[in-house]
């Protein structure tokens, strides 16, 4: 057979986790992947995106966006759990479809998931600094713009000044580079430092709900579903669904916990808790902020807001808190950093594994045990993306590349029910191959919905992914049966 289309086999997927040498710690209990679950998927989507997409999309029906969102997630998400409890393996949605659709399937999901992790990390950094100036300013302190702004971005500063572009943006690249070295210290703590991160940002998520709610004004909801303006994706039930595109990227980051599935204590009853608690739990969070947040104020107020967050909540009139909720905010991007930033590094490790990319990426540290070389390599990738670039479309790039990625993960699990029935499945995805197709359907339509140039950078990034998977990934695989290791072993 084509190499291109080899499947690695079960067996030898499971004889690698386990086996000696270069291998991770086992030490993520259930509680700890659901919240390395929770940990990625709420910050800047819930955040930020929530006001634009109300503003400009659905109205105060953002919450149907996010249900409907939610829905797509949940297709995936009952894949990925399947999957996981399956092969609980590191590397998340590459090894799943190296092990149905063949290496270059594989590699190019696993190219494909640097857009989700890695520009994911950028993405959410930049957000961070943003944040991170607003809070600052509460205190009149104010950074040089050269210093906290990239070159071409531009930054309403917190006295409101517009400023287009700077030199670099320098507490991103700070943040990013904090993180990887916390990571190289290893799971253990950066789990306990997520957990921290993650409580403070789930009580202020419930402290919004509980205090705004009192405040509602239900004129506000009136009426609840605008009227389309003629425009395709303004308003009415269209507008639902373009808003749902955009937030979106407020549930990405559910399938970072299968990533982890190394260092899990349990994993294949583990992961599936992991997987789907932390879906839900964010899903109905999602929808009382939602609900919360424009019935606070007219949604026409977050046209071009920032910070929609802090303005609903400032008609409380609980003005101590606002700072307590930007500190909370960032806290909250924080851990959506350390899981992608964490996330990233496995998949890496793992292709590196399978000999699809150099050794240099699986080199575990001797004393943390853990893949230090691809943390330090993403530091610098990251940071560079973060400080230099301006990241206002890479956020598409981020849910398009994921959507990707959620699509052949529904796909490889039907597929995997057609051609090994037999094999053990502690957590079985319900009605396939309607869900899987379900899935498929959703992520493609929300593709779909995605602005064009999104579609373009999607397939550069791919191509310079074939370009090293032919130069370097064929050659070198695990899998080349003329590859003299291979034949050796
Ligand atoms: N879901 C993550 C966020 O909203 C990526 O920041």
């Amino acid at each position: 057979m084509n190499q291109l289309w080899i499947t690695k086999p079960l067996d030898k997927l499971m004889a690698e986790s386990t086996g000696e040498g270069n291998q991770l710690k086992r030490t993520l209990s259930a509680t700890s992947l659901v919240a390395l679950g929770i940990g990625a998927i709420i910050g800047a989507g819930l955040f930020s995106l929530t006001g634009i997409a109300a503003a400009e999309h659905a109205g105060p029906a953002v919450t149907i966006s996010f249900v409907l969102a939610a829905f797509g997630c949940a297709f995936a998400g009952l894949c990925y759990a399947e999957f996981a409890s399956m092969i609980p393996i590191a590397g998340s949605a590459y090894t799943y479809s190296y092990a149905t659709m063949g290496e270059f399937a594989a590699w190019i999901i696993g190219w494909d998931l640097v857009l989700e992790y890695a520009l994911g990390a950028a993405t959410v950094a930049v957000s961070w600094s943003r944040y991170l100036l607003e809070f600052l300013g509460g205190f009149g302190i104010h950074l040089p713009v050269e210093l906290v702004c990239s070159p071409f971005e531009e930054v309403t500063l917190s006295d409101g000044t517009l400023v287009t572009g700077g030199l670099i943006n320098l507490p991103a690249i700070l943040v990013v580079c904090l993180l990887s070295l916390l990571l190289i210290r290893g799971t253990e703590g950066s789990a306990l430092m997520n957990n921290i991160l993650v409580t403070l940002k789930l009580l202020v998520v419930v402290m919004f709900i509980t205090l705004g709610w009192s405040h509602i004004d239900p004129a506000n909801y009136t009426p609840y579903i605008p009227a389309n303006t003629g425009e395709y994706d303004h308003f009415g039930w269209t507008g639902i669904a373009t808003g749902a595109a955009v937030v979106f990227f407020a549930f990405i980051g559910f399938d970072a916990v299968s990533t982890a599935a190394q260092e899990a204590k349990h994993p294949q009853r583990d992961m599936p808790i992991g997987i789907l608690g932390s879906l839900v739990i964010c899903t109905i969070l999602y929808v009382l902020f939602a609900h919360v947040m424009t019935g606070l104020v007219n949604y026409t107020v977050f046209e071009g807001d920032a910070k929609p967050a802090a303005t609903a909540f400032a008609v409380t009139g609980y003005d101590f808190l606002q700072n307590a909720l930007i500190l909370a905010i960032l806290a909250g991007y924080t851990s959506v950093m350390l899981v992608m930033l964490l996330g990233q590094s496995r998949v890496f490790y793992t292709m590196s594994k399978d000999g699809l990319l150099p050794p240099f990426f699986s080199d575990i540290h001797k004393k943390f045990q853990t893949p230090w070389k691809t943390n330090l390599f993403f530091m610098v990738f990251v940071s560079l993306f973060a400080g230099f670039v301006p990241v206002s479309d890479l956020g598409h790039m981020v849910s398009i590349g994921t959507l990707f990625a959620f699509c052949l993960v529904c796909a490889g699990v039907w597929l995997m029910r057609v051609r090994m029935p037999h094999i053990h499945r502690a957590f079985k995805t319900p009605l396939v191959p309607f869900v899987p197709i379900m899935g498929i359907v959703v992520c493609l339509y929300l593709m779909y919905s995605l602005p064009i140039e999104s579609w373009y950078r999607l397939a550069i990034w791919l191509a310079i992914g074939l370009g090293i998977y032919f130069f370097y990934g064929k050659k070198h695989s695990g899998m080349n049966p003329d590859n003299p290791e291979n034949i050796e072993s």
